[in-house]
């Protein structure tokens, strides 16, 4: 069942080229120039007059969340807040019939998502769901939604299901572009040639295994990492970090590589392993130079880089190469290296990857 793979999270970690490309089938028309998905064509105008867009989740799909809160942005000017379903639910949030909500969540039926969802329902708000289980709680609780087609995620670390929210979200976010006039023809038709060259790209970016495996071997002794990204790749960085926490059991936090100044940088001497997601498009000046400032607190660097790039090779560590592809797209390919990361870290270690001490694969109680 496990398909030949020691571990569940390492199959669906290598299921994400086709994972990927079931969540586009039928939706991503690149010759046509279309992105079709009837929960969204069917509700057109509420998302266009929408104020805002509320996105609500938990955990990862939290992390793919605060991706798509960039892409919303940047590319379909639809301004876009990112809670935690578990804060929003509580705080007496400002609701309006103006706000679209998009609850995420892979299994569909996490306790807290569905009360922000029934909150946002009473408050008359219009609630789109993406979910992986079909047919699941969040799924019918939802005025509308679109599935992610992952296929089955066991592993209770979630991987496929991740790149898979992002990918969705990221069509929504293209068709709502083109819809509401934001976006260049020619600039819409290079994003839907490009997403639809990304199953190709992670199956690149899964070749450095055994080049991970031997990063992992070096630091596997680690008490704390940290992970810094900047932009689309900053909720790359928190997702990285979360990895290596639930499944490794080391301490580890991800930042904005901005903000590391303010504070984190006093963490940082010989002991600290610092994963820096330095890829090509997005801040890359800025990243190096933060780059550089670990480095002169001997920091240990791992950059996760675009392919061919040698600059910040010759400053880090390790570095980890990654296909070139448009900024907005980078997390599904950066995403990669970190699963394998701290999927490798935790098999030393000897944990129980699939199954993590204190996690279930499904959050049903608050
Ligand atoms: C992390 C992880 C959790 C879930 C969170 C939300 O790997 O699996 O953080 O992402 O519990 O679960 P769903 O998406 O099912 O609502």
């Amino acid at each position: 069942e496990k398909g030949g793979y020691d571990h569940f999270m390492l199959k669906e970690i290598y299921e994400q080229p086709d994972a990927i490309r079931d969540t586009y089938r039928g939706r991503l028309l690149v010759k046509e120039g279309i992105i079709r998905m009837a929960g969204i064509d069917d509700n057109i105008e509420k998302f266009i007059n929408a104020d805002r867009i509320i996105i609500v989740a938990c955990g990862t799909s939290w992390h793919a969340g605060l991706v798509a809160e960039y892409i919303f942005e940047d590319i379909a000017r639809i301004p876009v807040e990112v809670e935690y379903a578990s804060e929003f639910r509580y705080r007496n949030p400002v609701i309006t019939k103006k706000d679209v909500v998009i609850a995420i969540s892979q299994s569909g039926e996490t306790a807290d998502t569905l009360a922000a969802i029934k909150l946002a329902k009473a408050n008359g708000a219009f609630v789109f769901g993406v979910c992986n289980v079909v047919g699941s709680t969040i799924a019918r609780e939802t005025h509308a939604g679109a599935y992610t087609h992952a296929g089955p995620e066991i592993g209770v670390a979630s991987t496929k299901a991740f790149t898979t929210q992002i990918t969705l979200l990221t069509l929504i976010a293209l068709k709502l572009a083109k819809v509401k006039g934001e976006i260049s023809n020619s600039d819409y038709r290079y994003h839907l040639q490009e997403l639809e060259l990304i199953p190709e790209k992670v199956a690149k970016a899964l070749k450095s295994e055994d080049h991970i495996k031997m990063i992992a071997e070096k630091y596997k002794n680690a008490k704390n990492f940290l992970y810094l990204g900047r932009g689309y790749n900053f909720p790359v960085a928190l997702e990285g970090a979360l990895k290596l926490k639930e499944i490794s059991y080391i301490h580890a936090e991800g930042y904005p590589a901005a903000e590391m100044k303010h504070g984190p940088i006093a963490l940082i001497d010989e002991n600290m392993p610092v994963v820096v997601i330095a890829t090509k498009k997005g801040h890359y000046e800025k990243v190096v130079s933060n780059i550089e400032e670990i480095k002169a607190r001997q920091g240990k660097i791992i950059g996760i880089v675009t392919e061919g790039d040698e600059n910040v090779k010759s400053l880090a560590d390790y570095v980890i190469e990654v296909p070139e592809s448009l900024e907005s797209l980078s997390p599904l390919l950066t995403t990669i290296p970190l699963q394998l990361l701290s999927y490798h870290i935790a098999v030393m270690l000897n944990r129980n990857v699939d199954q993590p001490r204190n996690l279930a694969k499904s959050v049903t109680v608050e």
